[in-house]
């Protein structure tokens, strides 16, 4: 194939001038492969320098996909982005990178040979594909575990060093949603695949895009929020999804990090109950929770999902939403990362101006009664 390093040169691998390090430098390169300059690192670290990280990011036009994109540019690393959207929803991708460090490639999930092509010059694969609901053409198995297995099956066979994959932190067998069981297998599978992969559980994100406090938020179209037990039976702790693109940022870097699970969760743990009070409380908007029984419940998404456009609710988002958050003392976290989580008080406002009036736009942040936590 074409040598990404060199991609305008029109250049081959293996006439590729990065080629000819490799036997001054056998020691750094001790892969069966051919490779080019970009996996030796030189520079100062910023963004026209070289990382040594050549990574291939599926899933990098989704919400946590942005960011990770944009951790890996400012350090200088080739990214490549298999993407199956129009090319112009990614524009904003672009500048993420250096000149020309950016490779946009499009794929297909179910054709091994575009994801060969993918990552075949790649030494870091990260997995963020995902979808929230089933369509008729991906259900959450193909999702969660057909596409990870064949991911880490062909990183594998490529002899890429590093795989990380993106798993929940719900992920159970025993889980009343879908998503959260396909992700349970998702991760069996792809340890079986690639045993020394680097699996990382997060809870529910938030951020600017996100779907957690945002959807919540909106809520306040339909005249209220409906949750189950009035949400004083479900503890969440969310976790910011700048955290988590730092993590695997740093989990690429730690050689420690090969083969093992991080359960990524925020600092704090809240009441669901205590939790959205909070939200409408930063966005000064009229909090008017009440409980609604999950047969209800789903019943209303019921009518979201058979709605011709993309559903806002589903049984299964509801499901997943009113689950407490587990927790793993003996998993690895943030810590062994060096990473400190950021609170939800923190950021919050950050994902909520948008949903105030004009008049409480400029409002501080501390006007705004933090919500009761819980020890974790
Ligand atoms: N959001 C959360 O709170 C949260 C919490 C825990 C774990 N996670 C997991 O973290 C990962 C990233 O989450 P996210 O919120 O960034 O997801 P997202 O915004 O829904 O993005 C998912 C990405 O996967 C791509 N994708 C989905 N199905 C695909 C398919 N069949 N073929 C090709 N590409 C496909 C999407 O491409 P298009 O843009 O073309 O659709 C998009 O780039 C997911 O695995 C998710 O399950 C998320």
């Amino acid at each position: 194939g074409l040598c990404p390093a060199h991609p305008r040169s029109g250049s081959r691998m293996s006439m590729c001038p990065g080629t000819s390090v490799l036997a001054a430098a056998p020691s750094v390169l001790q892969q069966h492969r051919q490779v080019h300059h970009a996996v030796i690192p030189h520079g100062k670290s910023g963004r026209s320098s070289v990382s040594g990280i050549v990574a291939t990011v599926f899933g990098a036009t989704g919400f946590l996909g942005r960011y990770v994109v944009n951790r890996l540019g400012r350090i200088g690393s080739q990214v490549i982005i298999p993407y199956r959207c129009d090319q112009y929803d990614l524009m904003y991708l672009r500048p993420m990178g250096d000149l020309g460090q950016l490779l946009f490639l499009e794929w297909d999930c179910k054709d091994k040979d575009s994801i060969r092509r993918a990552v075949e010059h790649s030494n870091v694969v990260i997995n963020l594909v995902g979808k929230e609901w089933e369509t008729k053409n991906f259900s959450f198995e193909d999702e969660f575990v057909n596409i990870p297995k064949s991911i880490a099956q062909i990183t594998r066979e490529a002899g890429v060093e590093t795989l990380i994959h993106i798993s929940h932190l719900n992920a159970s067998m025993k889980s009343p949603s879908k998503y959260l069981r396909s992700k349970a297998v998702g991760e069996k599978a792809v340890r079986e695949e690639f045993p020394d992969a680097i699996i990382l559980k997060p809870s529910e994100m938030f951020g600017r895009e996100d779907q957690f406090l945002n959807h919540y938020a909106n809520m306040r179209w339909f005249g209220g929020v409906p949750l189950i037990s009035l949400g004083k039976k479900t503890v969440k702790q969310p976790v910011y999804v700048v955290d988590v693109a730092k993590a695997i940022i740093n989990a690429i870097k730690d050689p420690d990090a090969k083969g093992k699970t991080y359960a990524l969760a925020g600092p704090n743990r809240y009441l669901l109950y205590d939790m959205v009070e909070y939200i409408y409380a930063v966005a000064f908007r009229t909090f008017l929770p009440y409980p609604l029984p999950r047969p209800l419940y789903h019943l209303v998404a019921r009518f979201f999902e058979i709605s011709p456009f993309e559903p806002w609710l589903t049984r299964d988002k509801v499901d997943r939403f009113h689950t407490t958050d587990m927790t793993f003392p003996d998993l690895p976290g943030f810590e062994d990362l060096g990473i400190q989580p950021t609170p939800l008080e923190q950021k919050s406002i950050e994902v909520l101006r948008r949903h105030r009036r004009y008049r409480w736009l400029d409002t501080e942040l501390e006007e705004a009664r933090p919500p009761k936590t819980y020890p974790v």
